[in-house]
């Protein structure tokens, strides 16, 4: 294995940056109660759990129940409530919140201020950030580059997202592919410098927008598009392309954050995607010579649960003790925008 970590020399000058590590301290997650099964979406639409399976690799999704008071809003804070109990740090230890969502209550409030608030986050600045699929990974990057500034110390992080609210129920083309979910992380500075980030990427390509989308309006649709049955507040995604794009920009992402760190893919330990289609996540595998048991997978229990797909992932990937302090752990995500980022911690 290369050594890409900034152990400092005696005497030598190091960057800002090399100065400050930056740890993982503490994981949360939520699910609302509610499992939709593939049989309960065929008994209503013309689907089947055989298509849905060998398609997608999904078995199940959950669903939140407002009736419940479950939504973003009481899964985020829950996520990221159980992710400080487990850093064992108060709330108002947090310097800033962000909650990545492309599916937040209100725009303003801007709902991780809510979240922070009902925590008692007393002490931290909040936003939400937009990156769809990517929103967690994109947020984990800015956490920490804000970490090694030296201007904040403890940052947490929520990917929550109820694509429940914005799937079309009708739509047998991508209701079966999504789910309702959140994840959390608290993220804190350490003196340990080989602790971070080691190489990291954060890219979109809009050209690709209506690959991907949600219209409110006509003004919102692609040129030319047929509007006869659209529902507007509903995701439309064209799969096909979706798919293309997302099972050529996986393993080059993985390759290309790879290079940057000079390191080889052997050499990561554990890579926690997010869950869009266990087909996409097998072939980018099988095509950079991944093992199986080194990418983490959950889709068959939660479908594609957007921002919060890879904090579930690390979380439950953590339970079981899948990586130890001192392994390099990659995430990845894509998405809608479109977007894709990459993130190589030495945890
Ligand atoms: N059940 C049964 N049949 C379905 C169906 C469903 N839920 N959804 C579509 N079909 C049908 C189509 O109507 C089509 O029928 P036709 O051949 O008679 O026209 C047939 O199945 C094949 O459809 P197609 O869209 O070509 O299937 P696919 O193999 O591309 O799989 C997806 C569809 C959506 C599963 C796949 O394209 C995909 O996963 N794309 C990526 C989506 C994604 O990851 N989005 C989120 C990114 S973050």
């Amino acid at each position: 294995m290369s050594n890409a970590t900034t152990a400092a020399d005696p005497g030598t000058i190091m960057p800002a940056t090399a100065r400050v590590g930056v740890e993982i301290v503490g994981v949360g997650s939520a699910l609302p109660e509610g499992v939709l099964t593939n049989n309960d979406l065929s008994a209503y639409m013309d689907t089947s759990d055989e298509w849905i399976t060998q398609r997608t690799g999904i078995r199940q999704r959950r669903y939140c129940d407002p009736d419940k008071g479950e939504g973003v809003l009481s899964l985020g804070r829950t996520a990221m409530r159980r992710a400080l109990e487990d850093a064992g740090l108060d709330p108002s230890e947090l310097d800033l919140l962000i909650l990545a969502s492309v599916t937040g209550e209100t725009r303003c409030p801007s709902t991780s201020c809510k979240i922070a608030a009902e925590l008692g986050a007393v002490n931290a600045g909040a936003f939400d950030l937009m990156a769809a699929c990517s929103g967690f990974v994109y947020s984990m990057n800015i956490a920490s580059a804000l970490i090694r500034t030296g201007e904040h110390r403890t940052i947490g992080v929520i990917g929550c997202d109820v694509m429940s609210n914005i799937v079309d129920i009708a739509d047998r083309n991508n209701v079966v592919l999504f789910g309702d979910a959140a994840g959390a992380a608290v993220f804190r500075a350490t003196d340990d410098t080989s602790k971070g980030i080691i190489a990291s990427q954060m890219c979109a390509d809009g050209r690709g927008w209506a690959d991907l989308h949600l219209p409110y309006a006509e003004r919102d649709m692609p040129e030319g598009a047929d509007l006869c049955d659209i529902r507007y507040g509903r995701l439309q995604m064209r799969g096909r392309e979706v798919f293309k794009f997302a099972v050529s920009t996986f393993p080059r992402l993985i390759e290309s954050t790879c290079v940057q760190a000079g390191i080889g893919v052997d050499d990561v330990a554990l890579f926690i995607s997010h869950q869009s289609n266990l087909r996409i996540l097998d072939a980018s595998r099988e095509r950079l010579g991944i093992p199986e048991e080194k990418l983490y997978v959950n889709i068959q229990d939660y479908g594609n649960s957007s921002a919060g797909s890879v904090p579930l992932c690390l979380d439950e990937a953590r339970a079981k003790g899948l990586y130890h302090a001192g392994d390099l752990v990659m995430f990845v995500a894509f998405g809608g925008g479109l977007t894709w980022t990459s993130s190589l911690w030495r945890v």
